[in-house]
């Protein structure tokens, strides 16, 4: 298992250049099986989820080709219907097959995720919306087998306790486009990357209106045909960078991102005291030359606060001048990362769903262990900021989600290094 060694602190300056969204990519790859052609997706992170997709999308059937960030993908003959639970248990983003599977071959056997280090991950939401288009659900020995007899439009409400479902919106948005007449999902999530597969099932031949507001209209279509697409940048990872580059109060320019897909988290840095400017050709500059402030906040669906940078902002937070409070509204449990943010000096204290946050003004490098992709993002974060030596283990949680971190680093001016132990 390899390592990440930073000696810090470092004050992080010059240009990263952001990839494409592993969350947008995850889903478009699964609609593929709903074509009839190949279909290419350009701007594909090279990242250990989508190569696990990969091995799932060949399981059933499908010709799969990926080099240099370009992806080719033929449904083929269906060989087999199983997303195996050696597939699912470390990426639960696989359950999104079972809305593409069960249209096209009326039948699908996934297994259930189970639980996660972020929390409780259930899929009543996602049962519940491929129900009403008319699908027979049951669990057996660990896996979901789903049946129908042909799946027919209806109107479905996909909300949940903790708010819309973006990968239940995927399932039923994807197995709609094959079902029969007109489905509608109210409470959809609009998350860029749910807009970035409706823009691809369009390109598909799919009729999908509403799909950047929280009603999405899908009138089905009896076949779906190949198409090329590419993939959005990845917001979490330019936020990713621009938090690092607040943390250790430095110049970055992200290139390549999305500014409008940034809202929530430019607005929070700027009242915290960061500068941040539109640059031409999708550039962003993020400076900050002093210690930031600290600022309250609640992590909430799109386009609120995303729970994917929770961990991030508190790394951020945690040497920020004053007291913040972060509650995490959409995985209540998802606070892996305090403990080993304390132990590199961090003062935070959990109050149920919240984090009591008190500034300091230095960390100092520790052996930490990565529990999750985001919560690895933090402890880098946390290494960046702290005097000394930090190790973290454990992360092929990183490689899930951030291509060539501790390059892109390096050439940010840290003193980064990856090694096997
Ligand atoms: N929920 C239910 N029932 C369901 C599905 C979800 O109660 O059937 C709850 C969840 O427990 C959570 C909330 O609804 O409280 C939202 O979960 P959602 O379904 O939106 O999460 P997801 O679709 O499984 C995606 C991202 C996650 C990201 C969440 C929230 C992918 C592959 N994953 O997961 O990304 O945190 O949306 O924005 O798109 C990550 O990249 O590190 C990551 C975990």
């Amino acid at each position: 298992m390899d390592k990440l060694i930073i000696e810090g602190p470092t004050r992080l300056s010059g240009d990263v250049r952001i990839d494409g969204a592993k969350n947008a990519a995850l889903p478009i790859m699964v609609a593929c099986l709903l074509s009839e052609g190949k279909s290419v997706i350009k701007g594909v992170p090279q990242l250990s989820d989508v190569y696990t997709m990969c091995k799932i999308l060949r399981v059933v059937g499908a010709k799969v080709n990926f080099s240099d960030g370009t992806l080719e993908i033929s449904p083929g003959a269906y060989t087999g219907n199983t997303a195996a639970y050696s597939y699912v248990s470390t990426m639960r983003a696989s359950i999104c097959i079972l809305g593409p599977l069960l249209v096209r071959q009326l039948y699908a056997k996934v297994s259930l995720p189970g639980g996660c280090i972020i929390g409780p991950r259930p899929i009543n939401i996602h049962t519940k919306g491929l129900s009403a288009l008319g699908a027979d659900i049951k669990v057996e020995h660990g896996y979901l087998i789903a049946k129908t007899r042909g799946l027919k439009g209806n109107t479905v409400y996909l909300g949940g306790t903790f708010g819309s479902s973006v990968l239940a919106t995927a399932n039923v948005m994807m197995a709609a486009t094959l079902a029969k007449g007109k489905t509608i999902i109210e409470y959809a999530a609009c998350e860029p990357e749910i807009v970035d597969l409706a823009e691809f099932l369009i390109k598909m031949g799919a009729k999908i209106k509403g799909h950047r507001t929280h009603t999405i209209e899908i009138e089905g279509v009896k076949r779906l045909r190949g198409a090329t697409h590419k993939i959005i940048p990845d917001r979490i990872e330019a936020a990713t960078y621009m938090i690092a580059a607040c943390a250790t109060k430095g110049d970055i320019t992200v290139r390549g991102a999305n500014i409008n897909h940034l809202g929530a988290l430019i607005d929070i840095l700027t009242e915290a005291g960061a500068v941040i400017t539109k640059k031409p050709n999708s550039a962003i500059r993020v400076r900050a030359s002093r210690r930031l402030n600290t600022i309250g906040l609640a992590t909430l669906p799109y386009p609120g606060f995303p729970t994917d940078l929770q961990a991030q902002l508190m790394a951020l937070m945690a040497v920020s001048n004053g007291i913040a409070i972060i509650t995490e509204k959409i995985y209540p449990e998802r606070f892996m990362h305090v403990g080993e943010l304390n132990r590199m000096g961090a003062q935070i204290s959990l109050e149920g769903d919240s984090a009591i946050i008190r500034g300091v003004k230095n960390l100092s490098g520790a052996e930490v262990m990565a529990s999750d992709l985001r919560a690895s993002a933090a402890l880098v974060i946390g290494g960046l900021i702290a005097k000394g030596k930090t190790t973290i283990s454990r992360i092929y949680h990183l490689d899930r989600g951030y291509k060539d971190m501790e390059k892109k680093l390096s050439l940010l001016g840290a003193k980064i290094k990856r090694v096997k132990s």
